[in-house]
């Protein structure tokens, strides 16, 4: 049975002293949590500095308190990511640990199914992943410094499309990390596209239609000469658009020409513009949007993966996580 861990770790170099939540702190000695300092006081710059001096490079805080922290630092991360108090490291680190607590946040369900347990354990180890390798790390933060709506969706289109391959499919722990790696990098092309083109209000014009477009084959591109990722991984970079009735871009292939991980990725990233705008606010109910896709995108998605996905959503303890 495992055992549950009843300190976080949070990366020292994302704490911005003063302002972080007063909670106490604690740091790791000789596999004991030692307590740093208790709530009602400050974590001073001074602190920072003798701990960081002193090679430290997570401090713990107790699982309790988890609540408190994580919503400071998804308030704090844009904030944070747009300043240039930290450096790109610890931009880096910062995120990686939002996202641990948001998909942590995701799955910690006490309803939730086994496959879900396992989910969030492959997706935390997706994260660390890609905390390990310098160029997926450089990759994503340059996705995050262009556009951090970007970020978040990437993640939520990640989550669910690992979900969706868990319920439709047996995947190994390597093809599951492959997956997440290309869900969650899909949108990388739109590092090349104008910001005024990305955050336009209104309707976009043929000409910036086609420049849109061109993301998925210019992130492919790009991420293929970086030599780190798998096909399978490039592939969902490459054909998320496409559709099965062909009327998808860059290549227009149809049915089982778009590799299957492709089509749950391109289905996650439809349901998730569905359902959250680009504030991350609730837009419509999952089994309205999974209604949408059944009937008035008819012919876009194999109704097979369109199954898994309302088998997903439209479970009640379930769809509140994806959202
Ligand atoms: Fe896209």
């Amino acid at each position: 049975m495992e055992t549950k861990e009843l300190f976080v770790p949070i990366s020292l170099e994302s704490i911005e002293p003063v302002i972080f939540p007063d909670v106490a702190l604690y740091i790791k000695t000789g596999g004991n949590y030692v307590l740093y300092k208790n709530n009602g006081r400050d974590f001073s710059a001074h602190d920072h500095e003798r701990l960081s001096k002193h090679g430290v490079e997570f401090v713990f805080v107790s699982k309790n308190d988890m609540d408190v922290i994580t919503s400071y630092m998804e308030e704090a991360a844009e904030r944070l990511l747009k300043g240039d108090t930290l450096t790109s490291r610890a931009k880096g680190k910062m995120i990686y640990q939002t996202s641990i607590n948001f998909v942590d946040d995701i799955f910690n369900n006490p309803e939730k199914s086994t496959d879900l347990n396992r989910t969030r354990r492959l997706i935390e180890n997706l994260m660390l992943y890609l905390s390990d390798e310098p160029d997926a790390i450089s990759s994503l933060e340059t996705v995050m410094l262009h556009n951090y709506h970007t970020f978040v969706h990437s993640l939520q289109v990640a989550s669910l499309s690992l979900l969706m391959h868990s319920e439709a499919y047996s995947l190994s722990r390597d093809e599951m990390l492959d997956v997440g790696t290309g869900a969650i990098l899909h949108d990388f092309g739109k590092i090349f596209v104008p910001q005024g083109i990305l955050n336009k209000n209104g309707k976009l014009n043929e000409t910036e239609i086609e420049i849109l477009k061109r993301h998925p084959e210019e992130g492919f591109v790009y991420l293929q000469n970086k030599g780190v990722l798998t096909p399978v991984a490039l592939s969902i970079v490459r054909f998320h658009h496409e559709r099965c009735n062909g009327s998808g871009y860059p290549l227009g292939l149809e049915n089982n020409e778009i590799p299957r991980s492709a089509q749950v990725t391109g289905i996650a990233d439809v349901y998730c513009t569905l359902t959250t705008d680009h504030h991350g606010n609730k837009t419509m109910p999952p089994h309205v949007a999974v209604q949408i896709m059944e009937n008035q995108m008819n012919g876009l998605f194999s109704p097979h993966l369109l199954g898994t996905l309302e088998k997903l959503v439209c479970t009640e303890e379930v769809q509140q996580f994806i959202l």
